[in-house]
């Protein structure tokens, strides 16, 4: 790759996954490996393969399907077992690579992994060498690198690339950096290590004082040629360097960067509403690039300005990060072809079931509301897409609620063998008692840690988005729903999140 080319590494699969409450099972993990796929990543990061046979099937499954079209990376620390395990998961994929770590601040040595300079030096050689005997393409992470005495860095480094490494990733691991501080490391690397050249460098920062994306921009500065990062700036604690961010900014400001990324830029808001609706992790309003306000003008000198000159206030066309307007759609007489090539506009290409069915709910939808805006459609299009399996599905529901009456819901479910069950409940109010009443129905109980309604678009008619967490036993499961009634809303929700309670229960029974 020529040397103004920066590869973006996504690890929104291993690390950002691995924040509390952003698991995602396979089919999930499938889906948003198949997201990055077409947002053009250079390495998907899939997963940490010994960590559980979870992580290993979905690593084996990611590098199976999608290994032929990009790059697919699994961790492992600095460990036979763990390396002969990503093997296993990775060998299949046409492009693979082994990504092994080991600390090597002073305080990671001593504290947690027992172990002198001289033995770290050892295991970085030995496991290296021992990956790149299955694959040719091998990453080493001095993890907590930031930290790390700057000699003993490079010399770690350095044995590293001898023993095979071809990319050497300098992780930020605590978020301690700040940009000249990283700049230095950058730059120290790349001038003081004889072989620097044999690799790329690559880096990866966390977000604990705010500061990834500046950090990681900075190393870009200093010479590095990957960035690590996952979408929305998921990740452990503060999160990881958000993705979105860092192209768009080394997008907006190739004048002073001069490199350029592979990414496929419309895909950013679509790829970025997928992880978020996947993980149930919300999208703050004002995040930039891909928050809801990231491009919304609300001051009226900025207004007046914008419609003289658009550059005036904005740096990037809202269309470039595929940001859908709030443009009027068709109603409910235009007809399919006229919709299909709407979607179309839009990004999404459905195979003719879900056409079917998306076109079925924007026929619904516009009866009830008076205008259908580009949002709501993209709304639906997701709903049908996410591929939740349906052990359940909603025939019918009933509530009544009111002041000085008990509320209660009626619920009439079908089984996917076709039996149909149907129960009531009462509750605290009527999204208590449809919670209950599907429950009963299904016959699983779960704790709610999560609800949060919101809206599509404005207006009294919008559509309203429920998203819930549930938790069952260990594990957690997120459920969307969208209606205009949003107690239909919170029950497709619930009913999702159920689905995929028993869909894993199933899994791990068989
Ligand atoms: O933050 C970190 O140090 C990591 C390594 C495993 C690369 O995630
Ligand atoms: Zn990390």
């Amino acid at each position: 790759m020529s040397d103004d080319v920066i590869r973006i590494f996504d690890t929104t699969l291993r690390d950002g996954e691995q924040s509390p409450g952003c698991s995602m099972n396979i089919s999930e993990k499938l889906e948003v490996a198949g997201a990055l796929v077409e947002l053009g990543v250079d390495i998907i990061e899939a997963g940490f393969p010994i960590a559980s046979p979870g992580d290993f099937e979905a690593v084996k499954k990611i590098a199976e399907r999608y290994g032929d079209q990009t790059t697919i990376c699994g961790l492992a620390r600095c460990r036979p077992e763990d390396i002969d395990r990503a093997w296993e998961a990775l060998q299949h994929a046409k492009n693979s690579r082994i990504h092994v770590f080991l600390a090597t601040s002073a305080i990671h040595m001593q504290y947690k992994l027992k172990m002198a300079e001289e033995e770290i030096v050892r295991r970085t050689a030995e496991m290296v060498g021992r990956a790149r005997d299955y694959c040719d393409n091998i990453e080493f992470s001095p993890e907590d690198a930031s930290r790390t005495e700057l000699d003993f860095l490079c010399q770690v480094v350095e044995t590293a690339i001898d023993a095979g490494a071809t990319t050497v990733n300098i992780p930020d691991t605590v978020g301690y950096a700040t940009p000249s501080h990283y700049f230095n490391v950058i730059r120290t690397l790349k001038t003081q290590v004889p072989n620097i050249e044999k690799a790329v460098i690559s880096t990866h920062c966390h977000n604990d004082l705010g500061l990834a994306v500046a950090n990681s921009l900075a190393a870009v500065e200093a010479g590095a040629r990957q960035v690590e990062c996952t979408i929305n700036g998921l990740g452990e604690r503060a999160g990881n360097a958000s993705l979105e961010e860092i192209v768009m900014a080394i997008r907006t400001r190739s004048d002073f960067y001069n490199v350029r990324t592979n990414i496929n830029t419309p895909r950013l808001v679509p790829t970025s509403r997928l992880v978020s609706s996947v993980t149930g992790m919300k999208v703050q309003r004002n995040k930039a690039i891909v928050g809801q306000n990231a491009f919304a003008h609300e001051a009226g000198i900025h207004q007046h300005g914008m419609l003289q000159e658009r550059t005036t206030y904005e740096i990037m066309r809202p269309e470039d990060v595929g940001v859908v307007g709030t443009n009027l759609v068709l109603g409910k007489h235009s007809g399919r072809h006229a919709f299909q090539d709407r979607l179309k506009s839009l990004g999404y290409n459905p195979d003719p079931e879900t056409l079917r069915k998306v076109f079925d709910d924007f026929i619904a939808l516009a009866d009830k509301k008076k205008e259908v805006y580009d949002s709501d459609i993209v709304a639906l299009v997701e709903q049908r897409t996410h591929q939740v399996h349906e052990t359940w599905s909603m025939v019918r529901m009933h509530t009544s609620a009111g002041t000085g009456t008990i509320p209660t819901a009626t619920i009439e479910l079908q089984h996917e063998n076709g039996e149909i069950r149907k129960d009531a409940a009462t509750g605290d109010g009527p999204i208590d008692a449809v919670f209950v009443a599907l429950e009963r129905v299904v016959g699983l109980s779960a704790t709610l840690t999560d609800f949060e309604v919101s809206s599509v678009t404005s207006g009294k008619d919008a559509l309203g988005q429920v998203n819930v967490t549930i938790q069952h036993g260990s594990e957690t499961y997120h459920g969307t729903g969208i209606s205009t009634d949003v107690i239909e809303a919170a029950a497709v929700a619930y009913l999702q999140s159920l689905n995929k309670a028993m869909a894993q229960h199933q899994t791990k029974s068989e």
